[in-house]
């Protein structure tokens, strides 16, 4: 895959690699055969094939997993095509590496699997019969291509699981800001919200519906040429609510770095695996960035924040991370990454 610079517009802030830094990076990235050693593996890429390194993980060493492997679409990852099966055929695929991740989990642990309408069935068959499913979060993907003789695709699912009925969940680190049109006073006073001078705003609990979130596009400075890239904000949601700091996130199929560099901002430790080694040299590109600027796109002063509230969030942030990440957060965005 090339994502060398290429022509691109001024206010164009995609992530590139250049051949400096692609020879730099890659030097960082971890290879197999792996030497298992627990200190080796916490914040490393690795570039490899995941499928096969599965095994060779030790036990009980992830408290979160994150799976955004190829959804069932004729796809091309860098150099690698990722082709549409029968849903039966794609059941057995997942099914044929799920259970190998599964002794690397702590019983503690969570899960958290992407997946569209169209493999998430197969998906919750496998989930179903080795782990506990707890929710399908629906996102609404703000664009998605019209279609003439269909409903036009603007969701994904993300299935939420647990090892054990015995796991950990911070609801109060993945609340939203909100804003109340009509406030509700009992006795005179606020009725679960705050006024302010920009207006009234609660803070709600998140429910398994999530309409806050960009794709990222080319003005956001998280953007990479990943065909599939999840936005920060998705990833961070997850790894707030299920995992503390300093825990391992794991991820098998890393992609541009999402996972990575948002654990990375939130101070837990992770270990991801990406076979192609351009997406897999952003990714260290984009966790040494994460370190300068831990700022997530929608998430400040400890809550997420609706689309399109980027001034708002300026003027009611203490913290300067908001503006140094110089975001843009834009209703005509050109986003074109659909489906894993
Ligand atoms: C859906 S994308 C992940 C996108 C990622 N979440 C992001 O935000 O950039 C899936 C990624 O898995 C990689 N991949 C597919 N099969 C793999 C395998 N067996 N081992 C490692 N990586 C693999 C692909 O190259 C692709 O980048």
């Amino acid at each position: 895959m090339n994502t060398d610079v290429k022509d691109r517009a001024p206010r164009n802030r995609t992530l590139t690699l250049d051949a400096d830094e692609r020879e730099r990076l890659s030097k960082k990235l971890l290879r197999p055969p792996l030497q298992v050693n627990m200190s080796l593996l916490t914040d490393q890429i690795i570039c490899g094939n995941s499928i096969n390194l599965m095994s060779e993980l030790p036990a009980r060493l992830v408290d979160l997993l994150i799976l955004d492997c190829p959804y069932n679409l004729t796809k091309t990852f860098g150099f690698e095509n990722f082709r549409e099966k029968s849903s039966q055929e794609y059941e057995r695929w997942f099914e044929s590496w799920f259970v190998k991740v599964l002794p690397a989990l702590k019983t503690t642990s969570s899960l958290y699997v992407c997946g569209d309408w169209k493999c998430s069935a197969a998906i919750y068959n496998v989930l179903d019969r080795h782990v506990i499913i707890r929710n399908r979060i629906t996102w609404e993907r703000e664009k998605g291509r019209g279609a003439n003789a269909n409903w036009k695709n603007a969701s994904e699912d993300v299935w939420f699981a647990t090892f054990s009925d015995e796991y950990y969940f911070n609801v109060e680190a993945v609340k939203l800001k909100r804003r109340v049109l009509a406030p509700y006073r009992e006795n005179g006073k606020p009725k679960d919200w705050d006024a302010s001078v920009d207006g009234s705003f609660r803070l709600t609990h998140p429910s398994n519906l999530w309409t806050d979130l960009t794709v990222p596009f080319w003005s956001m400075p998280e953007n990479t040429d990943h065909p599939t890239q999840k936005p920060e904000k998705l990833f961070a949601k997850m790894i707030l609510a299920s995992s503390r700091e300093d825990d391992l996130v794991f991820d098998p199929f890393l992609g541009s770095g999402t996972s990575a560099a948002v654990a990375r901002k939130l101070k837990r430790r992770f270990l991801a695996v990406e076979q192609d080694e351009t997406y897999a040299c952003l990714a260290v590109k984009r966790v040494e960035l994460a370190e300068r600027d831990p700022a997530i796109q929608g998430y400040s002063e400890g809550v997420f924040w609706e689309r399109n509230t980027l001034s708002l969030q300026m003027r009611q942030s203490r913290s300067p991370s908001v503006c140094q990440s110089d975001f843009f957060e834009s209703s005509v965005s050109s986003a074109t990454k659909i489906g894993s």
